[in-house]
């Protein structure tokens, strides 16, 4: 019996099978109701008392390990069936992996960050969630000025004297810059602005703009047109004109709105300018002498230009968009115009 019992041992711990069947068969074959470990338990009640001992101690490991062993093997055939099912045929070709590609948004946005860069603008950055000072306060507007109201911002925290608001616009940055730079200053800031308005097709409470600002000794409103013109030429092509219209913002003196002649029509009028043949771009004009105070400019030496358009809006320009929430939609079909898209 010794011998029976050690030659099956052997047999368990060097026992290889690969398939289900064959793994159902060694268990018939060892563990089955006249299996061979069964059997040897049979005659296990004849074997003489001083052996007992001996004998039971063994016979038990035996069918302890052959137990277990044939519970591995029938694990491992069971994933091995899996594995192969679901690698399928491996000589097939792979399936194409669809690429992504920039947001429209973030493509007009790096083509306007790259050509002010080519006239020496620097890039700066802000928080989107600002305090009333940087915002509206440092920018002259007064205390009771509309846009401070809760209709067109959103509202952090209030109560106290310098509320925490989502950012209404990047000129924050610009207040920002102002405060910590040396002069003169030529920087433009990109980013997301927020405003609490009705969602259409002209406007959402999300967009994105570049705003700019330059100051220096004798910085002129000439300057300012001709750094707008070079903008739009790089922008929209070189036979692009502007024009000016006289505006009001409480941060500049005089103020302007930046019109640019229609790419499409060039000028015939057509129904994207509405028969115009001119688009609005921008917002501008020379930077308030009490904007340059507040952040500590003189403003009796300096003087400077600022800027602010939507990104959203100079795309929809550019690239004939109608409705402005397509930009925030995530429509693959929209999306993948824009794929092939190179830069100015
Ligand atoms: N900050 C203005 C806006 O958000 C744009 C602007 C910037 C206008 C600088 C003039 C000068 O509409």
């Amino acid at each position: 019996m010794r011998e029976r019992i050690e030659k099956l041992t052997e047999l368990v711990n060097s026992l290889k099978c690969k398939t289900d069947k064959e793994v159902e068969e060694m268990r018939v074959r060892l563990l089955g109701k006249k299996g061979e470990i069964t059997l040897l338990f049979e005659e296990f009640r004849s074997v003489a008392p001083e052996l007992k001992r001996e004998f039971g101690q063994k016979l038990n490991l035996l069918k302890k390990d052959a137990t277990a062993k044939i519970e591995e093997l029938k694990a491992a055939a069971a994933s091995t069936v899996k594995g192969a099912a679901s690698a399928g045929d491996v000589t097939m070709p792979g399936e194409p992996h669809q690429l992504g590609s920039r947001h429209p948004v973030s493509i007009a946005r790096e083509q306007i960050v790259k050509i002010f860069r080519k006239f020496g603008y620097d890039v700066a950055e802000g928080p989107e969630v600002e305090d009333d000072y940087h915002v509206f306060e440092a920018l002259n507007f007064p205390p009771n000025h509309p846009a401070r109201d809760m209709q067109d911002t959103f509202f952090v925290s209030t109560g106290h004297p310098n509320p925490l608001l989502l950012r209404t616009h990047t000129s924050s940055v610009q207040v920002r810059t102002m405060e910590k730079s040396k002069l003169p200053i030529r920087v433009i800031c990109p980013g997301r602005v927020f405003r609490n308005e009705a969602i259409s097709a002209r406007a959402h409470c999300i967009f994105h703009q570049v705003e700019g600002l330059y100051i220096d000794e004798g910085v002129t409103f000439a300057d300012l047109k001709q750094a707008i013109l070079l903008f739009a030429r790089e922008m929209f092509g070189p036979e692009t004109k502007i024009r000016m219209r006289p505006s009001y913002f409480p941060f500049t003196e005089p103020s302007a709105e930046v019109d640019v002649s229609c790419n499409i029509c060039h000028g015939e009028g057509c129904n994207i300018c509405k028969g115009t043949g001119w688009l609005e771009i921008m917002g501008c004009g020379m930077v308030d002498p009490n904007v340059l105070e507040a952040s500590g400019i003189d403003s009796k030496k300096y003087s400077g230009f600022a800027f602010g358009m939507g990104i959203e809006r100079i795309a929809m320009l550019k690239w004939q968009v109608n409705d402005l929430r397509h930009y925030f939609e995530n429509d693959l079909r929209f999306l993948r115009e824009f794929s092939t898209c190179v830069d100015v």
